[in-house]
């Protein structure tokens, strides 16, 4: 079972820009910034209230964000799930019939394995599901 929303993911074309933009809207600044070169983003993490925002830019040509962005502009990219066992969770959804995009968990940004469910299968939505990290 899936808990809280975890982060909203929001992929931008430029992120000292889209920081300047959210923290002038949050009134208040990142807490974070952190490369990711397995997936090829640099990240911006935000809070506001409980929740979390991640901005997310390429870091290179082949980045997924940079497909993203080149296809629908910048704007929301995936909606992260809190779950307290990642492993079990995505063997749930495999079986439920969904699509996931790796077969076991990768490191993502800000302490957490994570994995991603294929948008084909969500409705139209890129669903990530986000364990802590033991090791971080
Ligand atoms: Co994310």
């Amino acid at each position: 079972m899936t808990g809280k929303i975890e982060h909203l993911g929001i992929a931008v074309a430029h992120l000292d820009e889209a920081e300047t933009l959210y923290t002038a809207l949050l009134g208040a600044a990142p807490y974070k910034r952190e490369d990711v070169a397995s997936e090829g983003v640099r990240t911006s993490f935000f809070l506001t209230g409980n929740n979390k925002i991640e901005l997310l830019e390429a870091s290179s040509p082949d980045s997924p964000i940079h497909k993203f962005v080149q296809k629908n502009g910048p704007g929301i990219h995936h909606v992260a799930f809190h779950v307290e066992d990642i492993v079990s969770e995505m063997e749930r959804l495999k079986e439920a019939g969904f699509t996931l995009l790796h077969e076991t968990p990768k490191k993502g940004a800000d302490n957490k394995l994570i994995c991603f469910v294929h948008p084909k299968t969500t409705g139209g939505v890129l669903i990530e599901l986000c364990q802590d990290d033991p090791e971080r």
